[in-house]
């Protein structure tokens, strides 16, 4: 039989121990980009509950890049590049977010986003949401709709998904933590 989305990421995804920190551990997925079947199987399989509903989709720096750009080509569709501070070069919207020290910012050209455009949002690893409930305020200030989120890990237990509340949620595998 086929082998599951599951089965495949648990194959392919690489674990390491105490990154970036001691205690921490860390799920890489840069092996299953590096697999051909790996990469088409991740994006079809976040594209797929979307299909025919979205107009564009934003990929989040960096890593939601490598998806969006694939799902986008896949679709037919365009893609939007949601970028860390500092690297847009024409007036942007921009959003904080907190992280476990501090905080970052995540910025989105103002004329980038159609206004009344249908999004789907990707990004690789949904943990405490902060990332993507701030890319979500940036498309909904350019007018832009957010009708999916999708990304290929969620962790679990981190409250990602309640951070994301009133947005459907589309995960390839979570993962307890
Ligand atoms: C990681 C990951 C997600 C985000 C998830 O990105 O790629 O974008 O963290 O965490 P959250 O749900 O708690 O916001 P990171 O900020 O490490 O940057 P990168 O993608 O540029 O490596
Ligand atoms: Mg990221």
């Amino acid at each position: 039989p086929d082998e599951s989305v599951v089965d495949l990421l648990n194959r392919l995804c690489a674990t390491v121990e105490d990154y970036p920190r001691p205690g921490i551990t860390f799920k890489d997925l840069t092996p299953v980009f590096a697999d051909g079947k790996g990469l088409r199987v991740m994006v079809d399989e976040l594209t797929a509950p979307f299909a025919g509903k979205f107009d564009l989709v934003a990929g989040v720096e960096a890593r939601g890049f490598l998806l969006a750009a694939a799902a986008a080509y896949a679709t037919g569709t365009g893609v939007i590049t949601v970028r860390k501070k500092g690297k847009l070069p024409r007036p942007t919207l921009s959003e904080d977010y907190a992280l476990e020290y501090g905080h970052a910012t995540i910025e989105v050209h103002e004329d980038d986003v159609p206004p009344e455009a249908r999004i789907l949002l990707l990004d690789d690893v949904l943990a405490t949401g902060g990332t993507l409930s701030a890319a979500t305020r940036l498309m909904e200030r350019s007018g832009a709709h957010v009708v999916g989120i999708g990304v290929v890990l969620e962790l679990a237990g981190l409250g990602g998904r309640d951070a994301l509340e009133g947005h459907g949620v589309h995960s390839l595998q979570r993962i307890e933590l």
